[in-house]
């Protein structure tokens, strides 16, 4: 499929999407939103594919929504459109996304990247919630998923202000997993997405499943959740051959089943 507002590749069982509104500083339209989603639900229906990368621009890995496109909405129109039900498909992935963030992530940009499952950073990125100088607040998530990363002293500063934080800031404040020189990022990014994708998808995918259960429920039922899934995994064939490769000494060769 031609993309207008993408760029789509795929190395081996790897995925990149390239967001690509140069002009824009990728500020995130519909139409790109939708791109988006055609592709990432390409990527979970095909089998060959474990591991998703979202990056940007050295630039703008998203300069948040379209400021152009949103101004003249009305309320009843945004309600009946529900254009951010669309952005939530993003975040409702079954298979593994990494965002990939050099310079802005901004507004709609960093939610965008909190939908992701984890962020590498480069040294170059900015991350806010500037709505706010808008007359506006986070429409994708920001309140509720910027809280839950860094906390709400600062998420409560991020979002009132409107203030950015450097990439440094970004990893000790627990938003980011990783920092790597701005020239390293993508390089950085493959690299982990291969690790990833190298894995048995199926774990993989309750793996991440088990992750996100921990914000969405107590500690106790969490535990629970999680040993029965444990316990489940004795019915794959890829934990009979993790475990058989470890005492033979040997890699395992995953079959994601
Ligand atoms: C539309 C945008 C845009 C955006 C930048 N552009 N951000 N267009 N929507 N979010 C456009 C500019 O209008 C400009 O177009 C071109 O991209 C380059 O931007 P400049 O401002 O000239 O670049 P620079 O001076 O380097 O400043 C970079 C910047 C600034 C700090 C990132 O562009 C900026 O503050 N952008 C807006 C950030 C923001 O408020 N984001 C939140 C959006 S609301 P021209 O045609 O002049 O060259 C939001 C709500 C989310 O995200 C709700 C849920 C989805």
């Amino acid at each position: 499929m031609a993309y207008e507002n993408i760029r789509v590749e795929t190395r081996g069982r790897v995925a990149l999407v390239t967001l690509h509104r140069p002009a824009q500083l990728n500020a995130l339209c519909n139409a790109l939103i939708a791109e988006l989603n055609a592709a990432l639900d390409g990527f979970d229906r095909d089998e060959g594919i474990g591991c998703i990368v979202i990056t940007g621009s050295d630039k703008a890995f998203a300069a948040g929504a379209d400021i152009a496109e949103m101004r003249e909405r009305t309320h009843p129109e945004f309600y009946m459109a529900d254009p951010f039900g669309e952005w939530d498909r993003v975040g409702r992935r079954r298979k593994p996304i990494i965002a990939a963030v050099a310079g802005y992530a901004l507004g709609g940009g960093c939610e965008l990247a909190m939908m992701c499952d984890f962020i590498l950073a480069a040294d170059t990125a900015k991350f806010g919630q500037p709505e706010i100088k808008l007359g506006v607040i986070p429409g994708a998530g920001g309140t509720q998923r910027l809280t839950r990363a860094v906390g709400k002293a600062k998420a409560m500063e991020l979002c009132l202000t409107g203030r950015m934080m450097d990439a440094a800031e970004a990893e000790r404040a627990g938003l980011v997993a990783r920092v790597v020189p701005a020239a390293d990022l993508l390089d950085e990014a493959w690299k982990t997405a291969e690790t990833i994708a190298a894995m048995s998808l199926p774990v993989v995918m309750v793996a991440k499943e088990c992750v996100d259960r921990a914000f969405e429920t107590t500690l106790d039922e969490g535990v629970r959740f999680e040993r029965r899934v444990f316990y489940g995994l004795f019915a794959t064939a890829d934990q009979k051959e993790g475990m058989a490769a470890f005492l033979e000494k040997r890699k395992p060769r995953f079959e994601h089943r």
